[in-house]
């Protein structure tokens, strides 16, 4: 193991050479100098754990020192020595940050006490500072976050298979964050530094598609005054992104599939055959299985695109994944619409984790959108939401329904979601207000919250 190294400045010799052979022979890797310009210089040159410095010195003093030291990197570990009449000068080290400090005149064993407590908090704090970058990572990738399992899941997949060649498909309703999954593909994979192109089948007429994903020679066709380049060509060394790839024509899907086969095609009314080296992402929102069953989809090329399918579940699925998205999205209203509300009080978001998002991630990003718009300053309230919030009801507490259907209903789900209703709704009407909620349901206050924690309601 590497030995922990550590800076001593001290103008005075014997004190100096004192700690300097102390803290030899004791196993650290030890450099002394003699003032604090002479540790400003040391620190700069190189890496230490710990810095222990007097307080009177010639030049740059020890106070000067940590506030540089701490200037340059906030996590460094200080300690002082100081005597006694400058015990006044060391507290106020403390509050600028030094770890600890010690009187001369030092007594050896309370030195390497305290050294050690000083190294293993310095670790202590490197450690945490890698478990949050961790943290970081499980709950997001690039612009994406997420906290559910589910999320965490599309994380890990994402990581495994960015710098991989192989074709990847994403399967997820209107809003769900295709997107975004395709574009981390690509910015973490070694095209980052290539174009990413992304073609929406469904949204271009399809006798156009075709020239836009292939391009055409000029006179290819009536209106083809000039050659084209198409959008295949165009993403050479990077990633083309197929979305809504269920709505391409089957005379475009043989295509795509000798493109993806053979990474060769013609342009319309072209003989050269271009040849390209592009990864195929491709989204859709429908189910392709059943598209391939009927026969609207070729089986062959659901085989070739089906290669790593990424399922992002809709929202109502993931409702772990609600209270970090408010949060995420509220940061990033406030600061770019320069409004400063505080936070989404309780009940707003019982609401909002109630609500079965049928826009998914979108839906959610527009709602907060609005209310920063909206609202001045304060809190969001189950108040500021509109009433599709405030009356949407999950599957989970879905309203009595008018007959029981053939299938039949779920009692408990039934009861509890019509409790959790009750409760959100007098919690609105009393401000929040417990007390007053209970009386408004004839509860007693503490049946009333039991009831809020056995149903989850914060
Ligand atoms: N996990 C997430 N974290 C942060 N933002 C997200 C997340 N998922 C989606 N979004 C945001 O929601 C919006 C919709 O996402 P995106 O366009 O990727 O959805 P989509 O599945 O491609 O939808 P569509 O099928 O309608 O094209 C975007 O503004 C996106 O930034
Ligand atoms: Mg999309």
């Amino acid at each position: 193991m590497k030995k922990p190294s550590v800076l001593i400045a001290d103008d005075h010799d014997v004190s100096r050479d004192n700690l300097l052979a102390l803290l030899s022979e004791n196993g650290f890797n030890v450099r002394a100098v003699e003032d604090g310009r002479q540790a400003i210089d040391a620190f700069l040159g190189e890496k230490f754990d710990l810095v222990i410095t007097d307080l009177k010195m010639p030049r740059v003093d020890g106070l000067q020192l940590l506030e540089f030291i701490k200037g340059v990197s906030a996590e460094s570990v200080v300690i002082i020595v100081t005597g006694h009449g400058t015990v006044g000068t060391a507290v106020e080290a403390m509050k600028l940050g030094a770890f600890d400090y010690i009187t001369k005149p030092l007594k050896d064993d309370l030195v390497i006490l305290t050294v050690e407590r000083a190294l293993s908090f310095a670790k202590l704090k490197e450690e945490n500072a890698t478990l949050r970058s961790h943290l970081k990572k499980q709950y997001g990738f690039g612009k994406m976050i997420g906290y559910s399992d589910a999320m965490k899941k599309v994380f890990e997949t994402i990581e495994k298979v960015a710098s991989s060649d192989s074709t990847v498909i994403i399967y997820g309703e209107s809003g769900t964050g295709k997107e975004l999954v395709a574009k981390a593909l690509h910015f973490n994979s070694d095209r980052s530094g290539f174009p990413m192109v992304a073609v929406n089948c469904g949204a271009i007429p399809e006798d156009l598609l075709e020239s836009e994903l292939f391009g055409h020679e000029k006179g290819a066709f009536t209106g083809a005054t000039q050659s084209r380049v198409g959008r295949f060509e165009l993403a050479a060394g990077g990633t083309i992104f197929l979305d809504e790839i269920a709505e391409m024509s089957p005379a475009l899907q043989v295509k795509l599939l000798r493109v993806i086969q053979e990474k060769e095609f013609e342009r319309i009314g072209g003989v050269r055959t271009i040849s390209v080296d592009v990864r195929i992402i491709a989204a859709t929102n429908q189910d392709l299985e059943k598209a391939v069953k009927e026969r609207r989809f070729r089986e062959d090329l659901f085989y070739r695109i089906n290669v790593i399918p990424i399922h992002l579940p809709p929202l109502r699925d993931r409702k772990a994944d609600i209270p970090i998205l408010v949060n995420h999205f509220l940061s990033k209203f406030n600061k770019s619409k320069k409004k400063n509300l505080g936070g989404i009080l309780p009940e707003a978001m019982a609401y909002m984790e109630r609500y079965p998002w049928p826009g998914n991630v979108r839906e959610l990003e527009n709602l907060i959108e609005m209310l920063v718009v909206m609202k001045e300053t304060g809190d969001i309230a189950a108040a500021d939401l509109p009433t599709k919030i405030l009356n949407g009801r999950g599957k989970e507490n879905a309203v009595l329904p008018e007959s029981i259907p053939d299938e039949g209903v779920d009692f408990n789900s039934l009861v509890t979601g019509f409790e959790k209703d009750l409760l959100l709704r007098a919690l609105s009407k009393a401000g929040g207000a417990k007390k007053s909620a209970a009386k408004l349901l004839n509860l007693n206050r503490t049946t009333f919250v039991e009831k809020l924690k056995r149903l989850n309601i914060s």
